[in-house]
């Protein structure tokens, strides 16, 4: 590290153009099309205060990249990502000729964001733009925003985005069956009596080709027998958005149901943005997460992130600060702590065409800080399959946004994300691919080299031809793996109810991850951290294939499930007893 540290002091000492100082006429910095299911209400009200991100240039950010594994510190890892002294001075410069003061700026610790709070008519003039208040058109929704902004030009080196401008995402929780159980009996009844056997050969009881419980996890994914440790300062976590609050009550009955050895232990609650109340009606998709991430991790330290999404801003009203994009909130709050949970699982996510491209590069750099810190990232890939889940046809979203109104499958942020590991949906024992297992290829992320053969050795199978002009295969492709993702069986709010989706995926991935953690801190080694460069080469053996199945969408039958990866299961869902194998061997460490 020592020597990497140095060689930054000599990149970073290279000139730069040479920049104006003077206040320089504004250039359009980003200008997107008028989103789909957007309309303009009404002009921004002028004392509406926004939130305002700027994002300054990582110029050293590919040697971070190289540095992936290497579990460096906070502070290599924000010398890292700083942003060159010269865009530090001249961000500040037009800050202050603005009216900011340090006082009204917070930094990240990196200094790569600048935070300031301001009035809609200042970031008009700043970015010499309209804000207009815009209704989406089925929720009711609405949001401040424009779609174009610009910058004086001798900061367009200087700024590499600035937001909420553009962004126009709703973000989702990707969950998506929710059915009661038979209330009479409180059971679904098994449809056999013989043991069913996994796709790795493994007997599992035959109740959970119906009904998935942390035992059939536990069978189905060579479990059973791992007793992790409480006391080798393991950790897991999950997140939680859109005011979606994790019940510790239930979370109790669920323990009495499925995991008798953790009642009466609980988690821990961390706010990254102050929230009303924790105790407040349980969230399904927070109750899925908390109850089967914590329940297969158990003793492990597991914490809850709580994100609350600001109030949706009700132009008629009042005018509160509205973001509405959570992404970087999360990222600034979390790269700020001194220690981070090794794993931690999202189940939440947009459609990658509503999240502006330098926006989605931002965040996905910032996950990236996250690995190169040892902390191992999973993503739910979705639950529309190839598209956004929507059969009605005229509602389905299965168009460019770019205005050349295209149909294209569609790619979501963040689990495309190349610096995430992105889970994918099966179903059954034997397990086959769910048919809404979100998958497909990135329009803004190119294919990173670690999927390179995997993914291409799937193309060339592909007869040639198919959907072509439909996605991109040059792109980053998803999921990575996957995980059994349909009749979850949880407690909501007291009640039994059987629950899905990639939602539920995501946590049950992560949480066997921490559970290879768990063998590694044994064996005195360090955490996993970024995992995809691994899953695809040493790993690979240690996944069941999914080779049956399909992602329906955008009016196409999607992909097919392959022997190899495929964009709807990934490599496969993982085999402990295998990976717990491959990830302590000596060549492991
Ligand atoms: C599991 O469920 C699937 C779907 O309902 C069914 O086709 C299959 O026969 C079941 N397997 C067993 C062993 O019962
Ligand atoms: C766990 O972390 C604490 C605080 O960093 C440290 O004092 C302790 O030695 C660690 N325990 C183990 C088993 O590594
Ligand atoms: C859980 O705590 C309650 C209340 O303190 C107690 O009555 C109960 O016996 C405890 N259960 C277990 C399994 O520890
Ligand atoms: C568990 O995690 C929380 C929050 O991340 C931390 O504050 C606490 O110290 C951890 N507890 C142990 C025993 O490591
Ligand atoms: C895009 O095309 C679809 C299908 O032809 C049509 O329903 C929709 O109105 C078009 N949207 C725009 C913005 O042109
Ligand atoms: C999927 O498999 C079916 C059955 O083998 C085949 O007819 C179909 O063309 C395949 N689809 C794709 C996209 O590969
Ligand atoms: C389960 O894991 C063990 C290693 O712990 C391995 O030897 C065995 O082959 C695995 N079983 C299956 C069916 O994959």
């Amino acid at each position: 590290m020592r020597s990497l540290l140095s060689c930054l002091a000599i990149l970073t000492s290279f000139a730069l153009a040479f920049p104006s100082r003077r206040e320089s006429p504004h250039q359009v910095k980003e200008r997107v099309f008028s989103p789909r299911d957007w309309e303009i209400h009404s002009v921004a009200p002028s004392t509406h205060r926004i939130e305002l991100k700027i994002g300054l240039p990582q110029p050293n950010f590919d040697i971070l990249e190289k540095h992936l594994y290497e579990h460096l510190s906070k502070a290599e890892v924000e010398a890292l990502v700083a942003p060159h002294p010269e865009s530090l001075e001249l961000v500040n410069d037009w800050l202050a000729s603005h009216g900011f003061g340090e006082e009204d700026i917070v930094r990240s610790p990196a200094q790569d964001w600048a935070t300031i709070v301001v009035p809609v008519r200042l970031a008009e003039k700043m970015l010499d733009t309209e804000y207009h208040v815009w209704t989406h058109a089925t929720s009711g929704e609405s949001i401040v925003r424009t779609t174009s902004y610009s910058l004086p030009i001798h900061l367009h080196d200087h700024i590499e985005v600035v937001q909420p401008t553009t962004i126009f995402a709703r973000l989702k929780s990707f969950k998506s069956t929710i059915h009661s159980l038979d209330k009479q009996t409180g059971q679904i009844v098994a449809q056999t009596n013989t043991p069913v056997v996994s796709a790795s050969g493994i007997s599992v009881d035959p109740s959970c080709n119906t009904t998935i419980t942390v035992t059939c996890l536990k069978e189905l994914y060579n479990a059973s027998s791992v007793v992790p440790s409480a006391t080798i300062n393991n950790s897991f976590a999950v997140t939680g958005y859109l005011e979606q609050f994790a019940n510790f009550q239930d979370l109790q009955s669920f323990y009495a149901l499925e995991v008798p050895e953790a009642v009466n232990t609980s988690f821990n609650v961390v706010s990254v943005v102050k929230t009303t109340s924790l105790l407040a009606e349980a969230g399904d998709e927070a109750d899925l997460d908390t109850q089967f991430g914590f329940g297969l991790t158990f003793p492990i330290n597991g914490t809850f992130f709580t994100t609350a999404g600001s109030p949706p801003f009700i132009p008629d009203i009042g005018t509160p600060t509205d973001t509405n994009e959570p992404y970087i909130t999360w990222l600034d709050f979390i790269l700020a702590q001194d220690d981070i949970p090794l794993v931690i699982s999202t189940s939440y996510g947009d459609d990658e065409q509503t999240v502006p491209e330098s926006y989605a590069k931002r965040a996905c750099a910032g996950f990236a800080q996250l690995g190169a810190r040892g902390v191992s990232l999973t993503s739910s890939s979705g639950d529309g399959g190839v598209g956004d889940g929507d059969s009605d046809p005229t509602t389905q979203t299965c168009f460019t946004n770019d205005g050349t109104n295209r149909t294209e499958f569609l790619s979501a942020f963040p689990t495309a994300c190349p610096f995430i590991t992105s889970v994918g949906g099966t179903t059954n024992v034997p397990e086959v691919a769910v048919f809404f297992s979100g998958g497909g290829f990135s329009n803004y992320f190119a294919r990173p080299s670690y999927q390179d053969a995997a993914v291409k050795a799937f193309l060339e199978k592909l007869p040639k031809g198919t959907y072509k002009g439909l996605f991109n295969p040059n792109g980053r492709a998803f999921p990575d793996v996957s995980a059994q993702a349909n009749n979850f069986l949880v407690v909501i709010s007291g009640e039994q109810e059987l629950i899905g989706g990639t939602s539920a995926s995501s946590p049950t991935f992560a949480a066997f991850v921490a559970l290879l953690n768990d063998a590694r801190l044994k064996a005195g080694l360090p955490s996993l951290g970024f995992l995809n460069p691994l899953l695809y080469s040493t790993a690979v053996s240690g996944f069941n294939d999914i080779t049956e199945g399909n992602n329906p969408g955008c009016g196409t039958e999607g992909f097919n499930a392959t022997v190899g990866w495929d964009p709807v299961t990934g490599l496969g869902t993982p085999d402990f007893g295998k990976l717990a194998e491959i990830v302590t061997s000596p060549s492991r460490a």
